[in-house]
């Protein structure tokens, strides 16, 4: 017996109307803040992964899911959506339109990780970008759209970490300061964290092992070494999510697993204690444009997956709007039925009225218990009498009532306008 790929999920049409409650709702929230839909290839080259998300990340060395096609190409499905999306910008030219550029989409990516309660290899993602402007206030605004997206759906006690990581011009001053401590503590912390050390250094502050907490706490803070322009930078983004009162935490920690971020970096955590998922990230990421071969171009974004969203939502409680039920059941008991039945649900369809037909030859009470078992409001009831006479028996099935009808009043009363 076959089963789904470890990793990966079904989504059964019980799961359904969480996920449209999540789009529906990402959408609105991305209309509301100016973005407009791209929609981008499920894979790529593999060198704009490898250039755009950062050879030494985890992501990269570890997780991607590479392949040669039949032509010897070399591709990989998208990991994440920012790479893409700024390809995407770079080969159309988008600098000529109005700047910012705010794109958003909605995706599944893939991670070869290990599978676990909200981490997935094929997973999706709601993603935001903003390509074309330095601005802070474009930062705050981010950080704000994400932020309301969340409450609108309707979730509670979050946070927001936040954390400038600098520039070109100050990290790597930082990055020797870091450097030096480490090595100062070198028989003190995880062998990933000795070997990070070299290749990545900023990501020994997001090591896990209890090891090398108290290391971790120690460390000089990426904070005290902004230069400038990056501390001016940072204030603004500050003070305007400041100006909103949204419940922002600093925390001179937060480095993210991609490499392409500078200045600001921020997640956003759900409450439930020594959860290790973050519902959402994003950050800031100027050199990215230029990276991948565009002119230089300041850009900042974000992105949530579904499935954690969707993890939250279940854990909060929240209500979701059910699955529209077909409203209308027609049960045919005979031959000539059945052809009634046929253009009775085409005409209903045809008016917009959702309509099934009770298939099988199956008896009245084991079709109206399927009517009722699939929700449906009215139950349509064509027996031999009914179509001799060119009626219906229109029963509603929550009040149980029943009515007999001329077939066009049958169809009236059901239908989607007349209750
Ligand atoms: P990321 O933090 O790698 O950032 O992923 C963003 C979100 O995707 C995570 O917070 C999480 O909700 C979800 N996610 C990531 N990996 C998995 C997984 N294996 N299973 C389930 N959900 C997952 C990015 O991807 C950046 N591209 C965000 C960004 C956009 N930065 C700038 N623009």
């Amino acid at each position: 017996m076959f089963q789904a790929p470890r990793g990966t999920e079904d989504v059964l049409p019980e799961e359904i109307p969480y996920w449209t409650y999540v789009e529906e709702t990402a959408r609105r929230y991305a209309r509301l803040f100016g973005y407009g839909e791209i929609r981008t290839p499920t894979f790529e080259d593999t060198g704009l992964f490898a250039r755009g998300v950062g050879a030494a990340t985890d992501i990269v060395e570890k997780e991607m899911y590479t392949f040669k096609d039949k032509g010897g190409n070399d591709l990989t499905l998208r990991p994440e959506g920012t790479a893409s999306v700024v390809r995407a910008y770079i080969q159309h030219g988008m600098h000529t339109r109005p700047q910012p550029v705010r794109l958003f989409s909605l995706i599944s990516a893939y991670r070869y990780d290990r599978p676990q309660a909200g981490r997935l290899r094929e997973f999706h993602q709601f993603n935001c970008e903003a390509i074309g402007e330095e601005d802070p206030l474009l930062d705050a605004e981010i950080i704000t759209m994400a932020w309301r997206f969340y409450e609108g759906l309707g979730l509670r006690n979050l946070t927001i970490a936040l954390n400038s990581i600098g520039d070109s011009a100050c990290r790597p001053a930082y990055l020797q300061a870091l450097t030096a401590f480490y090595e100062a503590h070198a028989g003190e912390v995880c062998p990933d964290c000795q070997r990070r050390l070299h290749v990545n250094p900023l990501r020994v502050l997001d090591c896990k092992n209890p090891r090398c907490q108290p290391v971790i706490d120690e460390a000089p803070k990426i904070t005290d070494y902004l230069c400038d322009a990056c501390a001016d930078h940072f204030a603004t983004v500050r003070s305007a999510l400041a100006a909103l009162a949204l419940p922002v935490q600093l925390n001179p920690r937060l480095v993210r697993g991609l490499d392409y971020y500078n200045r600001t970096v921020f997640e956003v955590w759900p409450p439930v204690v020594g959860s290790q998922a973050a519902l959402g990230g994003g950050g800031r990421y100027d050199g990215l444009v230029e990276q991948l071969g565009g002119r230089p171009t300041p850009a900042v974004g974000f992105a949530t997956g579904i499935e954690r969203i969707i993890i939250n939502l279940k854990h909060q409680g929240v209500a979701v709007p059910a699955a529209p039920a077909p409203r209308v059941f027609i049960v045919p008991l005979g031959e000539a039925a059945r052809e009634v039945a046929t253009r009775l649900a085409d005409d209903l369809r045809r008016r917009g009225t959702s309509s099934l037909i009770g298939l099988g030859r199956r008896s009245l009470r084991a079709l109206l218990r399927q009517a009722n078992s699939l929700d449906c409001t009215w139950a349509i009831i064509l027996g031999d009498q009914e179509v001799a006479t060119g009626t219906a028996t229109v029963r509603h099935m929550l009040q149980s009532t029943e009515e007999r009808l001329p077939l066009p009043q049958a169809l009236e009363r059901v239908a989607n306008l007349v209750q």
